[in-house]
């Protein structure tokens, strides 16, 4: 065996091979099982695609790079379940493209915020942090309570992710101009929004009724975060059924 050992060690050709065979098991001990099933993803009950309002806001939330300081992941350790909240499943970020799963936390993990403040406080928070946090090094984003909220594009946005697999029906493509608008509009008929996108938080969210800012997204997004799927009802047994 020691000869073998020093014969391979001093030929560069049969050390070669034989690392790259050792190497190739453990890559395929990795990666063959995944061909035996049909998604890597396991189906969740309550996973939706993002409301229009919900999708501008998120798309406000990468362009201002709030993802530098917060991380969208919650990791399946004890420190971490006991402060956010369950583990994050892969089925929670399915509709996210990108990602926002993150690996910097100056601030704390976001992935289940959505409830945890009212809108109120977000928007004081979001203007000003120190306003409500007084030892926050968080920038504030004044901007976005003024900023109106672009929205002609949104319908081609959403055409865009159905071609990359959403399931954004012709229905909520239709009308995806007038949900932005009425999911931040107090009184307005909802239910057919609420139907397309069940558990949507809708109402007034930048404090200003009259007006359709980027804070109504951003909070509208950030008040979703963690709520689609139910907990209370979950058991990860049984998650694809
Ligand atoms: C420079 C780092 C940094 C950036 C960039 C940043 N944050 Fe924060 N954020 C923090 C810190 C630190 C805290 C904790 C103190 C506080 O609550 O202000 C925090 C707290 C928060 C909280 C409260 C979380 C909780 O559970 O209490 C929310 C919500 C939030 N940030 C949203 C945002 C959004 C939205 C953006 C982008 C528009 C953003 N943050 C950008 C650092 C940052």
């Amino acid at each position: 065996m020691k000869l073998i050992h020093a014969k391979a060690e001093k030929n560069l050709l049969v050390l070669f091979l034989a690392v790259f065979i050792t190497v190739s098991i453990g890559g395929i001990v990795e990666v063959l099982p995944l061909f035996t099933i049909e998604s890597t993803i396991e189906k969740v009950k309550g996973m939706r695609p993002y409301t229009p309002l919900e999708l501008t806001g998120r798309n406000i939330y990468v362009r201002e790079g709030c993802y530098l300081c917060h991380s969208q992941m919650i990791r399946p350790f004890r420190d971490e379940t006991e402060r956010y909240g369950h583990y994050s499943l892969a089925a929670e970020s399915m509709y996210d493209r990108p990602f926002q799963w993150g690996s910097k936390r100056t601030g704390p993990d976001l992935a289940r915020v959505g409830g945890k403040y009212s809108n109120d406080w977000h928007v004081r928070h979001l203007i000003n942090p120190r306003a409500v946090v007084p030892e926050s090094v968080m920038p504030g984003y004044p901007h976005l309570a003024t900023t109106p909220l672009k929205v002609d594009d949104i319908a081609d946005h959403l055409k865009t992710l159905k071609f990359l697999g959403d399931p954004y029906s012709d229905e909520m493509i239709a009308s995806a101009r007038a949900d932005i608008a009425d999911q931040a509009t107090p009184d307005a008929d909802v239910d057919g929004l609420l139907k397309r996108y069940p558990k949507a938080a809708v109402g007034d969210f930048d404090g200003h009724p009259d007006r359709l800012t980027e804070m109504d997204a951003v909070i509208a997004y950030l008040q979703v975060l963690g709520r689609m799927v139910d907990f209370t009802q979950f058991d990860p047994g049984q998650a694809d059924r």
